[in-house]
């Protein structure tokens, strides 16, 4: 059974030479990660990169430029990624950051949880990549990879004792999700 410290190390060595270099990667802001997030669930990498992600933030490139919206205004960029519901959760979810957070995502995993649209990975992503937080981001692929290299383990705990045993929370779930 491979160490928690020594699997950390490794992952991250491999993600500085083989890790992808995507635009959300280039950012820590909150919302431009909480976007690329919500598109990534439903839509492949590449499409995102080229299309989907640049289109939206020129079009929208702030919370407060979000939440003033129609979404007359967001179906024109929306289109082609379909699943309407979760770009009308955002809609809502800006309308709610501008009205009860100021303005200011919040950085509490209950608080993130409360927006329409960000369930418990969204939040910890957000947190990971924009505050660099250790946290666990765990989707399915992710979880099998904790299976097969620790297969009687509880794999939320094992999670977070291997991001616990990296160097950066960023790092360790962009690494995770490219391994993945
Ligand atoms: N899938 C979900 N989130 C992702 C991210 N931040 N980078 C690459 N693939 C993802």
């Amino acid at each position: 059974m491979i160490e928690p410290a020594k699997f950390s190390t490794a992952l991250e060595q491999w993600y500085d030479q083989y890790g992808r270099k995507l635009p959300w990667r280039e950012t820590t802001d909150p919302y431009q990660i909480w976007v690329s997030e919500i598109m990534l669930q439903q839509t492949q990498v590449p499409r995102v990169k080229k299309d989907f992600y640049p289109k939206f933030l020129a079009k929208f490139p702030t919370i407060e430029s979000l939440a003033e919206a129609k979404w007359q205004d967001v179906y024109p960029v929306w289109r082609g990624l379909g699943f309407y519901s979760r770009g009308k959760n955002m809609l809502r979810a800006a309308q709610k950051i501008v009205s009860d957070f100021d303005g200011g995502f919040p950085h509490e995993q209950k608080e993130l949880e409360s927006l329409p649209g960000i369930g418990i990975y969204t939040a910890r992503a957000i947190r990971a990549f924009a505050w660099n937080e250790k946290v666990a981001a765990v989707d399915t692929n992710i979880q099998k990879i904790i299976e097969v290299l620790y297969p009687q383990e509880d794999i939320e705990i094992k999670a977070q004792q291997l991001v616990d045993a990296s160097t950066s929370g960023c790092v360790w779930n962009n690494a995770m999700m490219d391994l993945a």
